[in-house]
This record gives C-alpha cells, structure tokens and sequence, in this order.
C-alpha cells in the first residue's frame, strides 16, 4: 500500500505514522505554571537526539490551532520541565494524566501519584517513575499545528538498581520501559531482549 500525505490521504497521517513508527518511549512530563500548580502528561513523540550536549525533544499537539496544550503552554511560560519514563508499574497512573481535567484539579493527584523536588528545575519529578530528566527549553518550533519541545538536559535521576552503579548500564531486570504502539490504545512491555553485537 502507499499513501500520499501530502493529498489524499493526509487525514490518514496520525493513525498511520502513530501506528507504524513503533516502539515509540514515553515523556511523561511534569511542568508547573507560574503560580507553581504541576501539571503531568505523557507524549510519545518523544526521544532523544545527542549527548553532547545533552538533547531531547517531545511534540505536544495543540488543542485547537494556535492554543497549546498546558504543558508547552507552560514550558513557553518558565522555560523548564521534567520527562519522567514509565515503567509497567507507572502504566496505569500515567495514563490517568492524559486525561483532560477541569481546571484546577491536578493530574498528580488525581492519579494517585506523589512528587519529589527537582535539583535545579522548579516542575518537580514524579516519585513513582524510574527515571526523571530535568530539563531546560531550548526551543520550540511551531510546525502547523505540532510545537516540537526541544530541551536540554541538565540532571538525571535513577532509582537504585536501574543502573549498575559500577559500569552505568542499565540492569535490565530492574528497568522495563513500556512503549507506545498502535492507537489508540496498544502498548508493549522490554523485558524479552535480545543482544546483537556490532560487526567490527
Ligand atoms: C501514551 C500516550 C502518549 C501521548 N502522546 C502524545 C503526543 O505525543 N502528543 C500529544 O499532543 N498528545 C499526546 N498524548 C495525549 C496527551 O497526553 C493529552 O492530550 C494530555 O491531556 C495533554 O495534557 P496537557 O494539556 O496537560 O499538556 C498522549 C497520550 C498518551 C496516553
């Protein structure tokens, strides 16, 4: 089959390229607006593009065009925000947050979950995810109607046993990352891995 995203079937394009370009990760994001309130929600165009420096980027949709969503809303506000990664035991909770609450009630709370202050962003990290990335904007573009977050790294945080702390591997029976798959629901667990050595 062939598609024309560019014609015919450019109404296609979520379903067929959310559906395609899989395993995608997860940033579950925290930010707080300017009067501190946090906001959480998962994004699964989402990776990171270099270490040196540090560099990743995530792409919030807007709501209708022009209106962001909170989080790049917030993020085009302070400039920070932290990507949680979710594990099979934050699966549930954090598709909880994608849900679009009233205003003023919080996603963290709503689904049960607690936060633990950032080292050097003011958006603090989410206690129960394995991992947090605090992050400092970059950038955004605005391509039609995606913003493509870009932000810097600053400070990684592990829980113990995510990481040998002799080799800085990642122990992968302490580590399973879900991924994002076909929508509008599909998703799928890492713990059956395989090792492919590189050819010299
Ligand atoms: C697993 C998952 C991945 C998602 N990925 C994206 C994404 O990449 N871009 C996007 O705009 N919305 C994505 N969403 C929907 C947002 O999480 C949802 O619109 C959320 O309410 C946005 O929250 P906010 O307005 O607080 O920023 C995703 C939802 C789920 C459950």
């Amino acid at each position: 089959m062939e598609f024309d995203l560019t014609g015919e079937h450019s109404r296609y394009a979520y379903k067929l390229l959310a559906g395609l370009v899989t395993p995608r990760p997860i940033a579950w994001v925290t930010t707080a607006d300017e009067d501190g309130k946090v906001n959480a929600a998962p994004f699964s165009f989402f990776n990171v593009f270099g270490s040196r420096p540090p560099v990743l980027a995530f792409a919030p949709g807007d709501k209708e065009p022009g209106i962001p969503k909170d989080t790049a809303r917030n993020i085009r506000r302070t400039g920070e925000f932290v990507v949680n990664l979710v594990d099979e035991a934050c699966a549930e909770a954090m598709n909880q947050t994608a849900a679009v609450l009233d205003f003023g009630v919080s996603e963290i709370e709503m689904a049960g979950l607690h936060t633990t202050p950032s080292t050097r962003v003011k958006p603090p990290r989410i206690s129960e995810a394995p991992v947090a990335l605090e992050c400092r904007e970059w950038s955004t573009l605005e391509i039609g109607r995606n913003r493509m977050v870009i932000g810097l790294i600053d400070r990684i945080h592990t829980r113990d046993g995510v990481l040998d702390p002799g080799t800085l591997l990642v122990n992968p029976d302490q580590f399973a990352p879900i991924g994002r798959m076909e929508v509008p629901s599909g998703y799928c667990r890492t713990e059956d891995r395989f090792k492919m050595p590189r050819p010299e």
